[in-house]
């Protein structure tokens, strides 16, 4: 991979923060933009404007065309087996809360749920509103002695009453990936569905839904180089067609009367109202961008910054990192003994340096870990060592100004 060339794709990578060029390290946030993506976006608005499924037109039927194409590329992007098992939705969030209200139809009161402590609060809170809904149960899984989900633990929670698992495919905290083969299988073997959050993965490792034989597989474009308020909801088939819909309103129907709603058939009866156009045609774009770089290339590029910030940040004994697995992503937190992790954040943004602090999201995680919360630093395909070395810098000068 040539880093230089990636850079100079993104725009937001040319501009100087305080007078320093920036170095972006919150990509688990949200990854910045290629220029391809953006151009996408202003041309569809300049020149293809117009809604889709409707019109009988020529602008909508390019932009019809143009949509139910990108459908096409996240199917391949994804592996499915069929553009039916491929909904747009807004983003993760949502395609859980889809999930949990829709298949969370179908559940009763004792039913079990198994989710682990890593998720972020996307996958906590729509099983916390099915639970008060449905007197569903919920369970977690833990963390074992090596930092890793505790599997024997999850083998303990298996039983007839588990309809559904929904774990992480990347801890947005810590950066560990389950083993999520392992995790799927033994739900199968137990009868469960599956629900895997794709949110941290998508930009880091190729995913292949029918490999990894999950039921669902969410995730949001905006941290795969597209566009905010568009996601994807993969779900297999023969599950969709028994989910009822989420959402009523225009294109999820075939046919409307006076007494009574027919719905669409697959995509469509989940997708109610004018969708995300824009987002739906950069994340396309996003894709296309992405055939450029092979994933193998990018999980090493992103394995040796990885490498080089826990080589590095060992020599500050001051420095705590969390979650310190050998099966990890490129995501880091940590803490500087005795420093609040909002100081370290605001004096790394004095050097250009972006990174997220607090809880990110997962509560039960920080309070399990008996935290406050972290320092959270991510790196992308578009960062290199010299970027590493600017967050050691800086961590070493907030070490200097705050203890
Ligand atoms: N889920 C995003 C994060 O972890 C917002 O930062």
């Amino acid at each position: 991979m040539n880093i230089s060339e990636i850079k100079n794709l993104f725009p937001a990578l040319k501009q100087k923060i305080y007078d320093k060029p920036l170095v972006y390290l919150d990509s688990a946030a949200t990854t910045l933009k290629p220029i391809s993506v953006i151009e996408k976006v202003r041309n569809y608005y300049s020149l293809e404007n117009s809604n889709v499924h409707r019109g009988a037109h020529y602008l909508s039927q390019k932009a019809t065309d143009q949509f139910e194409a990108a459908r096409e590329n996240v199917a391949q992007f994804l592996n499915a087996k069929s553009t039916e098992e491929i909904i747009f939705v807004r983003g993760t969030t949502e395609a859980i809360n889809l999930v949990a209200t829709s298949f969370g139809e179908s559940l009763n009161e004792g039913d079990e749920i198994i989710i682990s402590i890593l998720e972020h609060h996307a996958n906590i809170v729509p099983w916390h509103m099915l639970k008060t809904k449905k007197k569903v149960t919920l369970r977690f899984i833990h963390l074992d002695d090596q930092g890793n989900l505790n599997l024997e633990e999850y083998k303990k929670l298996l039983n007839p009453r588990v309809k559904l698992v929904s774990l992480t495919a990347c801890s947005n905290t810590l950066g560990l990936f389950p083993d999520l083969e392992t995790y799927v299988t033994l739900a199968r073997l137990n009868g469960s569905k599956t629900l895997v959050d794709g949110a941290q993965l998508v930009s880091q490792k190729k995913v292949n839904v029918q490999k990894l034989n999950c039921d669902f597989f969410v995730f949001s474009g905006h941290k795969l180089f597209a566009p905010t308020g568009i996601g994807v909801l993969f779900g297999k088939k023969e599950i969709l067609n028994e989910m009822p819909p989420y959402q009523g309103g225009g294109a999820m129907i075939s046919d409307v009367s006076e007494e009574r709603t027919l719905f669409n058939q697959l995509p469509f009866k989940f997708e109610a109202g004018t969708p995300h156009i824009e987002g739906v045609l950069g994340l396309s774009e996003a894709i296309h961008f992405l055939k450029n770089i092979p994933f193998q290339e990018i999980e090493t590029h992103e394995d040796l910054l990885l490498k080089l910030f826990m080589s590095e940040v060992k020599k500050i004994p001051e420095v705590i990192v969390y979650g310190d697995s050998l099966n990890k992503g490129a995501i880091v937190s940590f803490n500087i003994k005795g420093a609040h992790h909002s100081d370290v954040a605001q004096i790394l943004d004095q050097q250009a340096i972006a990174v997220r602090a607090g809880h990110h999201c997962t509560q039960p995680l920080m309070k399990y870990l008996n935290l406050q919360g972290t320092v959270r630093a991510s790196f992308s395909i578009y960062n290199d060592e010299e970027d590493v070395m600017k967050l050691i810098a800086g961590i070493k000068k907030s070490k200097e100004l705050l203890l």
